[in-house]
């Protein structure tokens, strides 16, 4: 590669930043610059976070299916064991051991995984559409009388957020709290008691199901034959929610950005099939994750990596990795490595797609003229070494009534009486409410239209 354009720090054998405006502004240059000096290499994911990543996809397949050379017990970790890593580096939420299945190795991680597949296995197609489209109704309602909106902020951030007290059959005031302290945890906003809250609202979450269950993910958690304690079953809905939102936001903004660009709105008309699949080649959601601790030192083509010192997986490098070429132009959807692979792949791929395509032709129909308002090359990207994402997306159109939700609430069916509010519409929110909620929160507004 044109030493002009190496990473400015990235001199020979130095580690290539990946929190700095770099990796920010353009990713390939970063997994181009590894790639030419082997199938792995040294980078620093935030300053004091050294792992080696790896970017060719051959390597990055021995990697995740060989789990019992690279664990992911992070507990393993040499350098934090050893007080080298700064213990306030907001990555490390992202890689410290929690006991769920993201962590866990062996029949441990199986016990954990196989309560969420079997939950996932029992939400269909049809109820999956069923539950994103009021959703993206009462976004869209939310905006669409004002001609102008944020798609990313207002939409494929909110979108996965609200869903989420959806699938887990959250009552009104649980459901305000978990969508309330999930967004400042992500966006850093008063950290501490934002998980305080989530923690707090889950454990409530769980003990309701269990007196109470209902058609949801969180009473089919816990009715799952592996028994899980209720600590359990709060780190299993913490993962859910932790590994959802951030890709989930991304594929429905990057796909919703395809389609509106200039590339995707030419001439013939790109499906939206088609722009998700381009999206999870071209620019992953997830672009580098999936931390591996080898138990051993290994040989990773030439890279000498030390045991129980971290492995990350470039899930955009590998897609772009040259060997890979015919497989990109071919559109061969088994080829990239946008949902993973091996014991730990993405559980979640075929709802995940579902509620994307579902939530991007909701907002299409609704407002047909949608038109992006600032130029791709002045797109603005979030910071953060696991993707490259939008920070914003911000589109005009013609404005419409907000309607939405009044047209859907004469069609919708009464709701399960688990899921009525638990306050009276005109009563006072309950106390545990964050400083940071809105007075009359999102999704106990939502509930409230859906009452018959
Ligand atoms: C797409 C890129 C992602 C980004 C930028 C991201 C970022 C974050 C941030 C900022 C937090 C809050 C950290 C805090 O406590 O202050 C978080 C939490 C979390 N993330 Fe990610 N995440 C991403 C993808 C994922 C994926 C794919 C998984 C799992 C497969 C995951 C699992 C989690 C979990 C379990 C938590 C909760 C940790 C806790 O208990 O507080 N994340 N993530
Ligand atoms: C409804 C949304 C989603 C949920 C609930 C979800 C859930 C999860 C969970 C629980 C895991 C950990 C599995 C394990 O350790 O055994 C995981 C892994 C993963 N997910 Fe998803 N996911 C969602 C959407 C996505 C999307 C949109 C993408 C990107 C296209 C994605 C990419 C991945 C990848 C690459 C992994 C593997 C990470 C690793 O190996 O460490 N997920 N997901």
């Amino acid at each position: 590669m044109d030493t002009h354009h190496s990473p400015a720090a990235a001199s020979a054998g130095a580690r290539c930043p990946m929190s700095d405006g770099t990796f920010t502004a353009d990713p390939q240059q970063i997994y181009e610059y590894v790639r030419a000096h082997g199938p792995a290499g040294p980078v620093e994911l935030a300053p004091g976070v050294d792992a080696t990543l790896v970017v060719e996809h051959e390597m990055a397949l021995r990697v995740l299916q060989n789990p019992t050379l690279f664990a992911r017990d992070s507990r393993r970790w040499k350098a934090l064991n050893e007080g080298r890593v700064p213990l306030d580096s907001p990555i490390l939420p992202m890689m410290v051991y929690r006991p769920n299945c993201l962590f866990t190795d062996g029949a441990v991680h199986l016990r954990l995984r196989q309560a969420i597949t079997a939950s996932f296995d029992r939400l269909n197609t049809t109820r999956l559409r069923r539950d994103v489209e009021p959703i993206a109704d009462f976004l869209i309602d939310q905006f669409s009388e004002r001609g102008r909106a944020d798609l990313i902020n207002e939409y494929a951030k909110m979108l996965p957020l609200l869903l989420f007290n959806k699938l887990f059959g959250c009552p009104a005031d649980i459901g305000d709290t978990l969508t309330a302290s999930l967004s400042a945890l992500f966006d850093g906003i008063d950290v501490q008691r934002a998980n305080e809250e989530l923690t707090a609202s889950l454990m409530k979450l769980v003990s309701v199901k269990r007196r109470r269950p209902g058609d949801d993910m969180t009473s089919w958690l816990v009715q799952h034959p592996a028994g899980l304690t209720d600590e359990e079953l709060k780190d299993e809905l913490v993962v859910l929610m932790g590994a959802g939102f951030e890709p989930q936001r991304n594929l429905i903004g990057h796909a919703l950005q395809l389609l509106l660009s200039e590339e995707g709105s030419g001439g013939s008309g790109m499906q939206i099939e088609e722009a998700v699949d381009h999206v999870l080649w071209n620019n992953p959601p997830l672009a580098n994750y999936a931390t591996h601790f080898p138990v051993q030192d290994v040989d990773l083509g030439g890279v000498i990596v030390e045991a129980n010192s971290p492995v990350v997986i470039s899930f955009a490098g590998a897609n772009s990795d040259p060997a890979l070429r015919e497989a990109r132009e071919n559109r061969n959807k088994g080829a990239h490595l946008a949902w993973g692979a091996g014991p730990h792949a993405c559980p979640a791929k075929d709802p995940a797609l579902v509620i994307t395509i579902t939530a991007i032709e909701r907002l299409l129909n609704a407002l047909p003229d949608l038109a992006l308002t600032v130029a791709d090359k002045d797109l603005q990207w979030r910071p953060g070494p696991f993707q490259h994402a939008l920070a914003t997306l911000p589109v005009r159109f013609s404005p419409t009534p907000a309607t939405r939700m009044v047209s859907a609430r004469q069609t919708a069916a009464p709701l399960p009486a688990a899921e009525q509010p638990s306050t009276p519409a005109a009563g006072a929110e309950p106390a545990q409410q964050g400083a940071s909620t809105p007075k009359r929160g999102f999704w106990s507004t939502l509930v409230d239209l859906f009452r018959v």
